[in-house]
């Protein structure tokens, strides 16, 4: 019902996304995406590249004078650098020219290059590190933004922090969300704990200093979810499942947790599960603890959605590893690309709008609907049931 594709490489002309199945209704401008974008580039650690880079979105459907239509929406954000790369990316081939650009044949750890160069038969791992770069996740960030304003209406709003950087971690609990999120926002790093976000930011200056990089672990908290999306009456409709896969899709996540995730594990589960109360008041159902994370069952039961994502360090290295040359098989080190040294901050905006995503398509699923005005009528015809309940 609610789907999306991304195109583009790293430094062709643009990055692309079609996202079908918006309802007809939603009030939409370039700049609800273009602020995500914005949120997107910044964050301590970054490299060049962003610094090159202004991203912003122009819709070519789906779109009528700050409407949607319930057509495919179809946006295009421009890569700046292409200027820069118009020979080496052209799709025409300019004979002589084009037979003169150099191959990338040293393949680099922790990259698509090597097994993507076999698997598609390619001489130049260019061909392959231009589609598996981060660069694509602009292009996620823009659809996640129109899909965090569509959430925006039954007033589901979607957080993200960084809690760890190497081994420093910020182990401030930051509910309520909503009180304590501007302090997120204006730090380099998403980070809460002030005096954490410091050594931080020492480690990535270390980082950057020795040419090494740096991973991390961010949380995403989403509040005012509807109990009952996702469901647990087959695999892939599970809510748990799916947020975790649009997690694990983000290059470079190595691990994702669902409320307490790993730390249930290690206790008796008298102090894992959360008790059911009933507010006879506020005629509601309620937890006073929240290990599930939001998620029982596959499906999600009124409580905030929290989980966290694990992000390695990022893998081209000023201080290049070894590797070997795809053409001569002798040992070399790791061609350099210009890189970011540590990308939690991004990664954690990215993270938002994946999960955006999962959740505006399980609203679909689960409310229909042709136009916005048909959405907010069934959603609020079951809400009345659930508060009957
Ligand atoms: C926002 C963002 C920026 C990234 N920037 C870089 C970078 O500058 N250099 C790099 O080597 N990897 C970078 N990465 C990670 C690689 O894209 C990723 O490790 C690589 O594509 C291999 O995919 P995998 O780690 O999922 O296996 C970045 C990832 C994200 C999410």
């Amino acid at each position: 019902m609610l789907r999306y594709l991304t195109g583009g490489e790293s430094h062709g002309r643009s990055l692309t996304a079609i996202l079908e199945g918006i309802p007809a209704g939603l009030n939409l401008s370039s700049k609800d995406v273009d602020q995500e974008l914005r949120r997107r580039q910044r964050g301590y650690g970054r490299g060049q590249r962003m610094k090159i880079e202004k991203d912003k979105a122009q819709f070519l459907s789906g779109v009528r004078l700050e409407k949607t239509l319930g057509t495919p929406i179809t946006l295009m954000i421009e890569n700046l650098d292409w200027q820069n790369w118009q020979d080496v990316m052209a799709s025409e081939n300019k004979g002589a020219d084009s037979q003169n650009i150099p191959l990338l044949t040293y393949p680099r750890p922790g990259h698509a290059d090597l097994a993507g160069a076999i698997k598609y038969d390619f001489d130049d791992l260019r061909n392959v590190l231009e589609r598996a770069s981060a660069r694509e996740t602009a292009a996620r960030v823009a659809v996640g933004a129109i899909c965090k304003k569509f959430l925006a209406q039954f007033e589901i709003r979607i957080y993200s922090r960084v809690i760890q950087i190497g081994k420093i971690k910020d182990i401030t609990q930051w509910q309520p969300v909503e009180a304590r999120y501007e302090l997120i926002e204006n730090s380099p790093l998403r980070c809460l704990d002030k005096a954490k976000e410091k050594e931080m930011i020492a480690l990535i200056d270390l980082a950057k200093k020795e040419g090494d990089s740096l991973g991390g672990v961010f949380e995403v908290a989403v509040t005012n979810l509807p109990i009952g999306l996702g469901s647990y009456i087959q695999w892939d409709l599970k809510l748990d499942a799916r947020l975790a896969y649009a997690i694990m899709s983000i290059q470079a996540i190595v691990g994702v947790e669902i409320g307490s995730g790993f730390t249930a594990a290690e206790e008796f589960g008298s102090r894992v599960q959360d008790e059911i109360f009933y507010d006879q008041s506020g005629s509601k159902f309620y937890r006073k603890t929240n290990n599930a994370g939001g998620i029982e069952g596959g499906m999600s039961n009124g409580e905030p959605i929290i989980l966290k994502a694990a992000m390695k360090p990022i893998s081209s290295l000023a201080r290049a590893l070894s590797s070997v040359d795809m053409v001569s098989k002798k040992a070399v080190k790791a061609m350099k690309q210009r890189a970011d040294i540590c990308v939690v901050a991004a990664a954690s905006i990215i993270g938002e709008a994946v999960v955006a995503f999962e959740l505006a398509r399980a609203m679909r699923e689960k409310f229909g609907g042709d136009s916005l005005r048909e959405v907010k009528r069934n959603y609020s015809s079951y809400l009345d049931y659930v508060r009957k309940r």
